[in-house]
């Protein structure tokens, strides 16, 4: 008998009971998920009960799940419900529960070493996405924890291969002074390394130029047209390092003039990202694969697994077609994490340490999910998948249209619909207040789960269809409830 810890479980029967339990509940749970509210908000006693000192001393775990069940897993975001379109993002799929729990099986870590099958996996499903998104299999990529990561990622391989110094080792202070237009000494990014997106791209772009040490004045905000696209003709006037389009913006769907920006980035010798956190899959539907025509030329093209692929969070993807800038910008090889050329046996050099293709060195096995996932469907399905939530929009939008109380803010274009509740004689003012109360409304009473955004000044319900669990039904009942608790709203 020995005195020495392991967190491995005294009695495992009985943990494994509590596995089989919690995966039935799992299971249950998300087979029921349309019987349940679609929100429910966190009562005061919930958030008391997570406060408290760390526990010093083994609980049961009988009592841990039940406190789980009980605390934690009613009061989420609720993104899996059928009827949860707010903001942008995916639903989940069981098979994702599978995928964590087998990676977790094994505490998986991705990122460093060759000859495991992680790596295979993972270079697997990156080749897939270049297919499935039209990019060279030739390109660079790296599964990431989501669409910021990868825009950072991208912006940073953007950065270090247009900067006409060496980035890496004398940081922005390196930028030769008086050679591109504003200086540092002039207090602004030295005007090489200037990025421009539109107004309405993502908050992660100006996140990453913070983190990349550029500042936010070195990301560029063009105006947008009518439809709330970057206005081409004004980015002509200004460009300097790299232009970002958008796939699809958070907020509407807009797609940016892919093609346009594509031939000016040509023109001009700019680096060309895209953005298409969500909207990048519409390229997977033969229906509306035009509508992002144009991406598939991105010099870098961030995207996500866990919105409209609806792969369990967290999972992104950004794919760089010059493999080897995107390496050059993260390798680093201290002796401890030596491979390469030369090395020999188990740190062989068969598949590239993909942690010399982003800033982190352990990551999680993003890519079983994705794997199993893929395999599971097909990608036929996945596409129909997209086409339907397009459709879907598209139909809300008619309903829309079809209800005098209701209007939209723009056509659809994607799966985006946002529209707000109208009353003759009402002020503008007034109409934000009413349609952010229907919203929270709509959350609160668990019917269905919107968010509000603000367009041209004004707050409008925003529905973002990447679910697919929602059908047509889903909508037709958000539609008479936002004119039902408009009405009652406005009559109080
Ligand atoms: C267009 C766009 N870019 C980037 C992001 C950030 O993605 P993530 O939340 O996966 O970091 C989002 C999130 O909604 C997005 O819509």
């Amino acid at each position: 008998m020995t005195n020495e810890e392991t967190l491995d479980p005294r009695d495992w029967a009985a943990l494994r009971a509590l596995g089989h339990r919690a995966l039935d509940d799992a299971m249950d749970y998300m087979e029921s998920l349309r019987e349940r509210p679609a929100w429910e908000h966190a009562p005061a006693r919930v958030k008391a009960h997570f406060d408290g000192p760390p526990p010093a001393e083994p609980q049961p775990i009988e009592d841990i799940y039940r406190e789980y069940v009980e605390y934690v897993q009613p009061y989420q975001l609720g993104n899996s419900h059928p009827r949860f379109w707010g903001w942008v993002l995916g639903s989940g799929t069981p098979m994702g529960v599978i995928a964590e729990m087998l990676a977790a099986a094994t505490d998986s870590v991705s990122g460093i070493y060759s000859y495991v099958s992680n790596n295979y996996v993972e270079l697997q499903v990156l080749d897939w996405c270049k297919e499935m998104l039209g990019y060279p299999l030739s390109a660079g990529g790296l599964l990431t924890s989501g669409c910021s990561a990868s825009n950072l990622i991208a912006l940073a391989v953007a950065r270090n291969a247009g900067a006409e110094f060496d980035v890496r080792a004398e940081g922005l202070t390196g930028a030769p002074a008086g050679r591109s237009g504003a200086s540092a000494a002039a207090g602004g990014a030295p005007q090489r390394l200037t990025i421009y997106c539109s107004a309405e791209a993502h908050s992660s772009l100006t996140k990453a130029v913070e983190l990349l040490g550029m500042g936010t004045r070195s990301l560029r905000r063009v105006p947008t047209d009518d439809l709330l696209r970057i206005d081409v003709a004004a980015l002509a006037a200004m460009v300097a390092l790299c232009v970002v389009g958008v796939a699809g913006t958070t907020n509407t769907g807009s797609i940016d003039d892919l093609p346009a920006l594509a031939d000016f980035c040509e023109r001009e010798g700019l680096w060309f990202h895209v953005d298409g956190a969500f909207g990048a899959w519409a390229a997977i539907a033969p229906a509306s694969r035009y509508l992002v025509a144009g991406m598939e030329r991105a010099d870098s093209l961030a995207c996500d697994l866990h919105k409209w692929m609806n792969l369990t969070y967290p999972v992104g993807c950004v794919l760089v077609r010059d493999a080897e800038a995107q390496r050059r910008t993260f390798s680093l090889t201290p002796s401890y994490l030596a491979h390469g050329e030369g090395e020999r046996g188990l740190t062989g050099v068969d598949v590239p340490w993909l942690s010399d293709y982003g800033f982190e060195l352990s990551r999680g096995f993003h890519a079983l999910k994705a794997w199993m996932a893929l395999k599971e469907h097909g990608v036929h399905k996945f596409a129909r998948v997209v086409q339907q939530n397009i459709d879907q929009a598209r139909y809300l939008a008619g309903l829309v249209a079809a209800r005098p109380e209701l209007e939209q803010a723009l056509p659809v274009a994607l799966n985006i619909v946002c529209f707000r509740y109208v009353r003759p004689g009402l002020s503008d003012a007034a109409l934000d207040q009413l349609n952010k109360s229907i919203e929270l409304e709509l959350q609160e009473r668990g019917i269905a789960v919107p968010s509000v955004s603000t367009i041209g000044g004004r707050k409008y319900l925003h529905v973002a269809v990447a679910n697919h669990r929602s059908r047509r039904e889903d909508f037709d009942l958000l539609v008479r409830e936002v004119v039902r608790l408009g009405g009652e709203i406005a009559g109080a």
